[in-house]
């Protein structure tokens, strides 16, 4: 089993990666829990899938397990469904030394994480993640959060888990534009970090063979996240260079409502943007761009996505990596290096 140790002080967790994991979940939480309790949260997609094998591995470590499912898709990440899990998991009798398991994509961590943060002020939490996205980024670092009317992920918490537990294998039933949706958040980690994971993904032969290495590659790409994460827990500084390609896809996904492309569908396209705009102001080398246009089709994503100056103009107003009229622009110095540049909003828009 590969392991990782997220070495943040007072709050150190591991994350374990390995086929079949799902089995043995209620092995290994016995491992950081000796409560009674687990509410495990899932969605209705995932619900028919694995949570009878998550249930079963609790209940015969001797855990008293209820699961709580909220619908699939974007709009359970609100305070209506907020709501909804406080309610159910006070009826289970939840305390502060029970534990709550999320068991899904990014919008359950995000919205159970946010549950366990908040409800009586912090009961401690796994991630299970089952997407790709999830396993490679939302689930490590504890970004927790539901939208607002006003906008996506606007109250929340930095709550970290006690443990991550992937297994890629539930990868196996996503579809694959949920697939391609993770694999545009792990070319970003190749092209932010790691030039030879850029490599391995420019290599990979067909989605037999990027089975075959995506437990590797999972592991490559969370060993990038807990460096930044611990060098930078609360997004002050260095953990901006995740949002590479992520200014202008959420420019994107406002654009289009979050509806019409997938969110690693916009990053994707970002991170083509922000290669070319790196190549024109002289810090990506020239080529970088279409590099990244290369990788992209062969997994898939859009590399193009129309968008109007004035919809970048105010994507960068609200973003959270602006202040005043300048904004922090995530580039490459090449292929495996990102660089944080300041810039006037004024000069990007001229882009
Ligand atoms: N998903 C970006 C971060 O965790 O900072």
């Amino acid at each position: 089993m590969k392991s990782l140790r997220v070495n943040i002080p007072s709050r150190e967790y591991n994350i374990y990666i390995e086929n079949g994991l799902l089995n043995r979940c209620g092995e290994l939480i016995s491992e950081i829990f000796g409560g009674e309790k687990i509410a495990v949260v899932t969605d209705s997609n995932v619900f028919p899938l694995y949570a009878n094998t998550v249930e079963e591995s609790l209940e015969k470590s001797g855990f008293n397990v209820t699961v709580i499912t909220v619908p699939a898709g974007e709009k359970s990440k609100s305070h209506k469904y907020l709501g909804f899990l406080y309610d159910e998991l006070l009826k289970f009798g939840i305390t502060r030394t029970d534990l709550i398991v999320a068991l899904g994509g990014g919008v359950v961590g995000d919205l159970t994480g946010y549950a366990a943060a908040s409800l009586l002020r912090g009961i401690p939490f796994v991630q299970i993640p089952t997407t790709l996205l999830a396993q490679v980024d939302s689930s490590v670092g504890g970004k927790v959060a539901v939208n607002l009317p006003q906008g996506k992920n606007l109250v929340g918490a930095f709550y970290q888990p006690k443990l991550v537990i992937i297994d890629p294998l539930c990868l196996k039933t996503l579809s694959p534009r949920v697939l391609s949706d993770g694999m545009a958040e792990v070319i970003k980690y190749g092209a932010i970090a790691d030039e030879k994971l850029f490599e391995t993904l420019e290599n990979v032969r067909d989605t037999d063979d990027l089975f075959e290495k995506l437990g590797g590659i999972i592991y490559e790409c969370c060993d990038i996240k807990r460096r930044v994460v611990e060098e930078d827990e609360h997004d002050t500084g260095g953990r901006m260079v995740l949002n590479f390609g992520h200014t202008f896809g959420h420019a994107i996904e406002k654009k289009y409502n979050y509806e019409t492309y997938t969110h690693g569908e916009a990053v994707g396209a970002g991170m083509v943007m922000a290669c070319g705009f790196g190549e024109k102001i002289g810090l990506t080398p020239q080529g970088t761009a279409l590099r990244m246009t290369d990788i992209l089709k062969k997994y898939d994503l859009p590399t193009e996505i129309e968008i109007g100056k004035d919809e970048l103009t105010q994507a960068m107003a609200v973003d959270k990596k602006g202040d005043g009229s300048m904004i922090s622009l995530i580039l490459l110095g090449k292929i495996g290096r990102a660089v944080i540049k300041k810039f006037a909003k004024d000069e990007v828009r001229g882009i």
